[in-house]
């Protein structure tokens, strides 16, 4: 038996995101059908609708989720029927060459659920990161269901399952941030204003937001910044600089995602500074930089593929964290909404001061 549930659908690159009836097989070997609890909108959805990740339309969109385990295929262990998790993009093989490292955060070969979602018409379906959670009820593999707690809010801790965690990672894992350091976030929306919360987690002293939106800067406070930058006005390398003492920052995070904001990532780190790449660029941007600059200055350029995280590591870790009052979760939801409010989400992402809509299913 297949389960008819609805969900939010891009045909072509660049048409809406419309609720549409979607197709759910029984999960096979492997695989578990989940009931959505809530989905964040994320930039990377955007990104999907605009063709900037790849040409492989319809896609059903949505990956960041808190979701109750409804029906498990055969051979599944990780997770039972009536568990509540958060859905990741990285269940782990436990065999490909980072793996075998013991690099299990890089692991090239994450599992998916094997069958394929449909339209009702028959055409297949690819959902967002292996995921689709726009959805009343989708298909993972059993490894993207990581098991959490009854007690917290599940749009809050959903957050962690793909955008706050990239950017808390970036800061904790990627960029290795260490009490006292000083951290600079380029980009506040969802993924940088996390970088901050996890900046300061880690016990950064001095972190300076940038971004082009006051409204962005006011909200990033909120999460631990100690100096704001508004780069529509101000020199953002100059500025980092004269808050870290002329120097640049230890480490400063790119959540942005364009070879400007990249450069003054490079051009705003200390000597010998690390340089984390969080935001995602599209396929056109193009870096130039003096070889001898890359050289000189030292350091680290490293990219954060969703935080360096490990699921199973990190989701209730963090979610104990937030519990514990020294992560704000809360504050990352902005606005909570029906499956139909996609699309103007989108909109909102663009203009306001919106750091997450929450899709409540
Ligand atoms: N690496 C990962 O694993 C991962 C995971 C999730 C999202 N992402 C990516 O992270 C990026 C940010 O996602 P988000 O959901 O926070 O997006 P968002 O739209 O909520 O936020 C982007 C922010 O950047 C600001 N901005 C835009 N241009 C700028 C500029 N030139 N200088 C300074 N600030 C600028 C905007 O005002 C906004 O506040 C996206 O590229 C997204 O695809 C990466
Ligand atoms: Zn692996
Ligand atoms: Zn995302």
């Amino acid at each position: 038996m297949a389960y008819r549930v609805q969900g939010v659908v891009v045909r072509e690159e660049g048409a809406p995101a419309t609720v549409e009836t979607i197709i759910v097989p029984e999960p096979g070997p492997g695989e578990v059908v989940v009931d959505v609890i809530t989905c964040g909108v994320c930039h990377t959805d955007y990104h999907y609708q605009q063709g900037g990740i790849s040409d492989d339309f319809p896609f059903l969109l949505g990956h960041e989720s808190t979701a109750r385990v409804a029906v498990v295929g055969e051979g599944v262990t990780e997770v039972a029927v009536g568990d509540r998790v958060i859905l990741n993009w990285r269940a782990v093989c436990g065999q490909c060459r980072a793996c075998a490292k013991g690099n299990p955060q890089y692991c090239f070969a994450t599992h998916n659920a094997t069958q394929k979602m449909t339209l009702e018409d028959g055409t297949e379906l690819s959902p967002a990161l292996g995921i689709g959670s726009f959805a009343e009820k989708t298909l993972v593999a059993a490894g993207q269901c990581t098991k959490i707690d009854e007690e917290s809010d599940a749009a809050a801790v959903g957050l962690l399952g793909c955008g706050i965690m990239a950017g808390i990672g970036a800061a904790i894992n990627t960029g290795d941030v260490q009490r006292g350091e000083t951290v600079a976030v380029i980009g506040c929306g969802g993924v940088g204003s996390a970088a901050i919360a996890g900046a300061q987690l880690a016990g950064a002293t001095t972190i300076i937001a940038v971004d082009i939106d006051d409204a962005k800067l006011e909200q990033a406070k909120r999460f631990g910044a100690t100096h704001t930058v508004n780069s529509s006005r101000e020199d953002a390398v100059e500025s980092i600089q004269s808050f870290t003492n002329g120097f640049g920052a230890d480490v400063v995070i790119d959540a942005v995602g364009r070879p400007e904001t990249y450069k003054q990532a490079f051009y705003a780190r200390d000597l010998a500074g690390r340089v984390v790449l969080v935001g995602v660029p599209t396929p056109e941007m193009q870096l130039e930089l003096p070889l001898l600059d890359v050289f000189g200055r030292g350091g680290s350029l490293k990219s954060s593929w969703y935080g360096d995280c490990l699921p199973s590591r990190d989701f209730q870790m963090l979610i104990d964290q937030y519990k514990l009052g020294r992560l704000d979760l809360d504050g990352f939801v902005t606005e909570r909404i029906p499956l139909d409010g996609v699309e103007t989400a989108f909109g909102k992402m663009a203009g306001g001061n919106v750091l997450r809509s929450v899709v409540e299913l």
